[in-house]
């Protein structure tokens, strides 16, 4: 399984980079914003120290501006990815990018039929919002399950990456589900390394590591 991280926040990227387990990064326009800087700047720089790839969005919402956003955001860098909303005008829009080489993360996914629709016009991932549907009563989970299962049955090369991710848990059962990628906030990440038995264990063995007489 993939791990991405979700954020536009260098400092976050450089970190989990650090640890050694990071993959790739996913970005969106709410995430770019919170950087307060100029979107160039912000992801130029991610792309350079991110070995992976990075998903970027347009905001066009006809289909002809799609194609001249994906292509000149592919530009930026070989590991970007275009992010386009899994709508009606995005399907041709991803099919035209796709032809050319330009690899797709559909994102805004909240349905298994969108999901065969987007495997069908070739994206290279498809982004399921988990934690959006949990908040408004539904199981996030469910689509997830349901989007591996029809990916399979009709051996679509198109990746499920869990999105929307607010906990360790949606890490797990997406996981468990297998799920190919999950782009985790930078605070989840941090949470499921951690377990209070492990720091326990680590000081009981230190202490105890003293007490060993010297040879
Ligand atoms: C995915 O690529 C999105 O950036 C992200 O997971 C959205 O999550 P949110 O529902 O926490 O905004």
């Amino acid at each position: 399984m993939k791990f991405f991280i979700d954020t536009a926040n260098i400092e976050e990227i450089k970190q989990a980079l650090s640890w050694g387990v990071l993959d790739g990064v996913t970005t969106n326009p709410s995430l770019i914003a919170k950087e307060e800087k100029p979107f160039n700047e912000v992801v130029q720089e991610i792309c350079k120290c991110v070995p992976g790839p990075v998903s970027l969005e347009t905001v066009a919402t006809t289909t002809e501006q799609m194609i001249i956003d994906g292509k000149e955001l592919a530009k930026i860098a070989d590991n970007v990815v275009v992010k386009l909303p899994t709508c009606l005008e995005a399907l041709q829009a991803t099919k035209v990018l796709a032809k050319d080489g330009i690899r797709v993360n559909m994102t805004l996914c909240f349905s298994p039929l969108q999901g065969l629709l987007a495997a069908k016009a070739g994206a290279a991932y498809i982004s399921p919002f988990v934690g959006r549907l949990d908040d408004i009563g539904q199981n996030g989970m469910e689509l997830i399950s349901q989007l591996t299962q029809i990916y399979e049955n009709y051996g679509f090369e198109t990746e499920v990456l869990v999105a929307s991710i607010r906990n360790p848990i949606h890490v797990l059962e997406a996981a468990l589900m297998g799920a190919d990628v999950a782009t985790i906030p930078f605070r989840v990440m941090e949470q499921f390394i951690k377990h209070p038995l492990t720091d326990r264990g680590i000081e009981t063995f230190l202490n105890d590591s003293k007490k060993v007489p010297a040879a």
